[in-house]
């Protein structure tokens, strides 16, 4: 899969305001200052589609990306931002979960995990929301050129023996660095085969 051309289409506050269409979405969920934004970057190879910053609580709105005239990549608010008030944390978080639970067009949520971090428990309590509402998802650990391979191989062998506690089985994953382009690849391969069989 090839993307030849990406363009900002729209930012919302809420699910319900978002464009009416019958295209396929992908969206990119997980931590405020993991790399969501970057990451879109990286694939539409455009630093500058999605805004981002080395500053937590950059994304606030839904934003979305057309993709080949076909489909859209959604760059959503990051959770668990400790700086921001408890009102406004609690106002993501039904941004986030409102578009998460009822965006019918949305095939796949990218959840994005820093692989340097140990598994932190408001990502295993939000993959859990997930599995619990029946939303797929797949996971993404990004900022892989912070680590060196083999403790990047050790950070996600100890990710998945925390994952089985709690799951059957692993869901699918991926490894990226937005940085040294890594991952692509096989991120917009797996989306091009879901294009394909839905
Ligand atoms: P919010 O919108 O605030 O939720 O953050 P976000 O998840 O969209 O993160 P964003 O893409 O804005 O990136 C946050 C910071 O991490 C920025 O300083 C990026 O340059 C940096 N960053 C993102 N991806 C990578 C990566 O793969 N490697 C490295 N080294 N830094 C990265
Ligand atoms: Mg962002």
């Amino acid at each position: 899969m090839e993307i030849k051309n990406a363009t900002f289409e729209q930012s919302n506050s809420d699910y319900k305001k978002c464009p009416m269409h019958d295209k396929h979405e992908y969206a990119f969920i997980g931590r405020s200052n993991v790399g969501k934004s970057s990451l879109i970057n990286m694939l539409t190879n455009n630093s500058k589609l999605a805004k981002t910053s080395s500053a937590p609580g950059k994304t606030q709105l839904i934003n979305h990306f057309l993709i080949n005239n076909s489909w859209y990549l959604v760059d959503l608010p990051g959770y668990g931002y400790a700086k921001v008030s408890k009102s406004q944390r609690e106002k993501f978080g039904k941004l986030i979960k409102g578009y998460i639970a009822n965006r019918e067009q949305l095939v796949v949520l990218f959840v994005l995990i820093d692989c340097r971090h140990e598994p932190q428990k408001i990502d295993l309590e939000f993959m859990e929301w997930l599995g619990v509402n029946e939303i797929p998802f797949s996971i993404i650990f990004t900022k892989a050129d912070k680590l060196s391979s083999s403790q990047l191989k050790k950070s996600v062998l100890n990710y998945k023996k925390k994952m089985l506690e709690q799951w059957e089985e692993m869901p699918s994953f991926f490894v990226s660095s937005a940085s040294a382009k890594l991952g692509k690849e096989d991120i917009l391969n797996y989306i091009g085969s879901l294009q394909e069989s839905i």
